[in-house]
């Protein structure tokens, strides 16, 4: 494998465990306001960061490259409201996505097929989890404001169930 793109791979590892670091730090800023639905969405949510990690893992010890876990960085922000919270994961799933697409140049610059076949899902789940994150800055600044609504739309967020990635290697 070429050495960048394997650079690249391997430091996804990290930077998905570190998604679903700070995606629990976010579901336990909502705990902490009584929002028990975005708390479990954000549980889920951390859960899927945590299947996205594995999915880069397995990948690169398919192609017998071997994994060199680091260190994964403390959730430092301190948020003053829900919105927030809600803004801090739309700007971080769109800085994941031009990660991915970082990986996706790179793979393409050396004919790596194999690789840029890999990444496939991720591009179509990176245009998921920006829709998802810009849904709940919508349904917030629709319903966030009168705590009957906001009630409910937290009732709405606790139904979430996790569910595998369709990825399977
Ligand atoms: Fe691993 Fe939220 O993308």
């Amino acid at each position: 494998m070429d050495k960048k793109v394997y650079e690249l791979l391997n430091q996804q590892v990290n930077k998905e465990f570190y998604s679903a670091y700070l995606y629990l730090d976010f579901s336990n800023y909502f705990k902490s306001k009584g929002l028990d639905g975005f708390a479990n969405w954000y549980l889920i949510q951390a859960q899927e960061e945590r299947d996205h990690a594995m999915l880069f893992y397995q990948y690169l010890q398919n192609e017998n490259q071997s994994v060199s876990l680091e260190a994964i960085a403390k959730p430092d922000k301190v948020f003053e409201s829900g919105m927030d919270v809600l803004k801090a994961g739309l700007a971080h799933e769109e800085y994941v996505t031009s990660l991915i697409n970082d990986i996706y140049s790179a793979a393409s610059e050396v004919k790596d097929y194999r690789t840029m076949q890999f990444l496939d899902w991720f591009v179509k789940e990176q245009g998921e989890e920006e829709m998802n994150a810009n849904g709940l800055i919508s349904k917030m600044e629709l319903f966030g404001f009168d705590p009957r609504s906001l009630y409910m739309l937290d009732q709405e967020l606790g139904a979430r169930v996790y569910s595998a990635p369709s990825l399977v290697l």
